[in-house]
Parts: C-alpha cells; structure tokens; sequence
C-alpha cells in the first residue's frame, strides 16, 4: 500500500477505444479519482473496465446526433454531469471544438513525440517515415489537434523489426506512466502555462521534490 496522500479531485476521461490509458489511471499509486468515462462507440472495451472497477461509463455516440454541434454539447452535458476538475483526452478520437477544450483543463494522450505525426495514425506514420525514436506525449487540448502545450514526453526507439502493433504496444506502456503522473501533477496544481511551456512545479508536500524530473528514454 501506498503512504501517498489520495488525490483530491474529479477526473472525467474521454476514450473510443480499449481504454488501456484510463486503466492506467485506476492502477495509479495512490489511483487518480475517475468520476465517469465517456465514450463515443458503444462497442468500446473502455465500458467493460469500468464496468470491472465499479465506475460508471456513458456512451454519447456521434451517429445518434444530427450533427457535430448537437453530439458535441451532448457530450458537455454528459462530462458537465461529474463535475470535473480535469478531463483526460485517453484515445478519445473525435476533433472537439475550441468552446470544448477551453471549458476543462484537458490533457490529451498521443503516441507521438509531438509536433511530430499528429492525428489518427500517429504510429503508422512515424513507421512510415524511417524515424529511429518515436515515443509519447501528453498535452494540453487546444482547438488545433495535437498541438496544446506539452505537458511531458518520453521517446521510444524504433526497432528495424517493429510492426504499427509491436511499436504501439511500447509506446502504450510509456503512456501508462507518462498520463497517470500528468493528471496527478494537474490534480495538484502543479502545473503552471506560461505560451507555449509547462512548468512542473515543485511539491509542496515534499520538500525533496525539485519539480521537472525528465523520464529516463525507454
Ligand atoms: C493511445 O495509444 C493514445 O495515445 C491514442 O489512442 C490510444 C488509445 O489506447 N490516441 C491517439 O492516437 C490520439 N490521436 P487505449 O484505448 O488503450 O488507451
């Protein structure tokens, strides 16, 4: 057990997929407070982990709305519901709009090293061009995709054998370190925006703790 003082506050997490990074956040140590995840598929694995933790899990699909505008505030209804102090963006793969992303402070999880290979298909890209590092960032949400104020990274090499699977699998595992410890810093006001860069600041609570600690690359 972990003599870490809980995290207070709510987070809500936005996902399409399988949900692995809002597992992540659950197994945290101490785990981060997830109030709801939400999620555009019905068919999305994320429902089933929570529906495993005990966590409640809405499904506000695209299709059931007459256009982006009307699912898009559905979606805010949905989030607004559990008052959240942070949204997590873990594989949620819909363009939100600005009026969105500026109402929460929101982190959004990418397989990339940012600015490199925005969008949907972050891994196949990177793969595609003959990088040596790719890796994974997590940032802040702004109205352009991809392109908020990065929060943290972590590079993961490219291995002259590796397939879109084999490569995303270990940039998912440094995700599943990268996010839980971006939304605990955000929990814990120790984020501070100033342009384009983050500051991590230092932890109160521990005097020990000198703030920007760079992950060791994988
Ligand atoms: C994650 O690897 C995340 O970085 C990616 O989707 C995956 C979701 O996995 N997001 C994007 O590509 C966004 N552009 P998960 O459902 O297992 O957490």
């Amino acid at each position: 057990m972990s003599h870490e003082p809980a995290h207070r506050g709510r987070v809500v997490a936005l996902a399409s997929g399988s949900g692995s990074n809002v597992q992540a956040l659950l197994d945290a140590d101490p785990p981060l407070p997830v109030a709801a995840a939400i999620t555009d598929r019905p068919e999305a694995g994320v429902r089933d982990r929570m529906a495993a933790a005990g966590i409640p899990s809405e499904v506000v699909p695209r299709a059931a709305h007459a256009d982006r505008a009307a699912w898009e505030a559905a979606l805010a209804r949905a989030v607004a519901a559990y008052a959240p102090d942070v949204v997590v963006l873990a594989g949620f793969m819909r363009i939100l709009s600005g009026a969105f992303v500026a109402r929460w402070p929101m982190l959004n999880v990418h397989p990339s090293l940012l600015p490199a290979f925005p969008g949907a298909h972050a891994v196949a890209d990177a793969l595609a061009h003959g990088v040596k590092l790719s890796g994974a960032t997590v940032h802040f949400a702004a109205e352009e995709v991809d392109a908020g104020p990065i929060v943290a990274q972590q590079a993961v090499a490219v291995d002259p054998e590796d397939t879109v699977a084999s490569l995303h699998a270990r940039i998912q595992r440094v995700e599943h370190a990268l996010l839980p410890q971006a939304v605990a810093w955000q929990l814990g006001g120790r984020l501070r925006v100033d342009g384009r860069l983050v500051h991590v600041l230092a932890d109160p609570a521990d005097p020990g703790d000198p703030g920007e600690a760079p992950p060791d690359p994988v």
